[in-house]
């Protein structure tokens, strides 16, 4: 693996590598001294054109938790306000010294482009790209999910038998793409549920079940339900007649929460949570919800990533 462009052509193989080197990465977070010193005088390029909280933080831990130096890019406040392209943009932040360069762009396939367009000699890891991919989030959610199932016992196995549905803005999601992607190679079966005029329209062609009965598909008792943001930013018209529907029809109000509450049913979400509008507070702060947990596993997830793209490369 030279570089992590998406979850689609990521093999069943490297998957659970990553999954497996991050169990042994999360024993580093529990340590006192949560240093490592495996990737001591490589650098590590934060290159981000879209906000972020979570994953830029994240990976910033994770590259340093491995010992590597980390630059942080924000395009706003960069030349590129002044017209500078991402190829110009790369290469000065190469000739700077980065080895890895993680990448948020607004445009889909702006992660394939700079790795395989040879305009980057660095090991390219897609943050992030429009609404294609966000692969290293799909990973933490895979991880997550293993670990609430397996526990202690998780290195090895995969999410066989595994049901999980994830629910919302489909058609804008980067992260429910990886994911259908990554659980389908990890063996588990996805079940797709939000308005009609928010799935994408090749969806008959992914390996997913979609259904439009949010409230039967809960009362399957999936292992998991996954509650994606809805991307306004990324909405020219409207997409649903107002937010209100939207909540009644697709959100976890109160009173679906509660048809789940005390199951084993867990509740995912990526972040940034929009309460009140996909998620009610209640279901937002109930034990059942493991939003935070998918963020610490996050760091351990991008150490996985790192270490495997970056240990043995020259520099180190
Ligand atoms: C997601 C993203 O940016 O794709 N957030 C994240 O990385 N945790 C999801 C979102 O913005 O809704």
């Amino acid at each position: 693996m030279r570089h992590l462009l998406a979850t689609r052509d990521l093999s069943y193989d490297n998957a659970m590598a990553i999954l497996d080197t991050a169990q042994e990465m999360a024993s580093v977070s529990d340590r006192s001294i949560k240093k490592l010193p495996t990737l001591r005088g490589q650098t590590v390029v934060n290159l981000f054109f879209e906000d972020s909280t979570r994953t830029r933080t994240s990976f910033e831990a994770a590259a340093k938790r491995l010992s590597a130096d980390v630059l942080n890019f924000a395009a706003k406040t960069s030349s590129v306000s002044k017209g500078e392209s991402l190829k110009d943009t790369v290469q000065t932040l190469e000739a700077i010294g980065g080895d890895a360069i993680v990448m948020r762009h607004w445009a889909s396939g702006a992660a394939q482009q700079l790795a395989n367009f040879g305009w980057s000699s660095s090991a390219v890891i897609n943050a992030g790209d429009g609404t294609h991919e966000h692969p290293t989030q799909a990973l933490l959610d895979a991880f997550t999910l293993r670990h609430r199932l397996h526990g202690q016992h998780s290195t090895g196995k995969d999410l066989s038998g595994t049901h999980v549905v994830v629910v919302g803005d489909i058609l804008h999601s980067r992260v429910a793409r990886s994911n259908v992607w990554l659980l389908h190679t990890l063996g588990a079966k996805v079940t797709l549920s939000g308005p009609p005029t928010l799935m994408p329209v090749g969806v008959k062609t992914w390996p997913v079940d979609v259904n439009y009965d949010l409230d039967g598909l809960l009362a399957q008792r999936p292992d998991a339900i996954m509650m994606l943001r809805v991307q306004a930013e990324r909405m020219a018209g409207a997409f649903f007649p107002s937010t209100a529907e939207y909540t009644r029809g697709w959100g976890l109000t109160n009173d679906r929460y509660k048809t789940i509450a005390g199951t084993p049913t867990l509740i995912m979400h990526p972040g940034p949570m929009n309460r009140g509008l996909e998620i009610s507070a209640t279901a937002a702060d109930s034990t059942q919800n493991t939003a935070l947990e998918q963020v610490a596993n996050g760091v351990s997830v991008r150490m996985a990533v790192l270490y495997l793209l970056l240990a043995g490369q020259p520099g180190h």
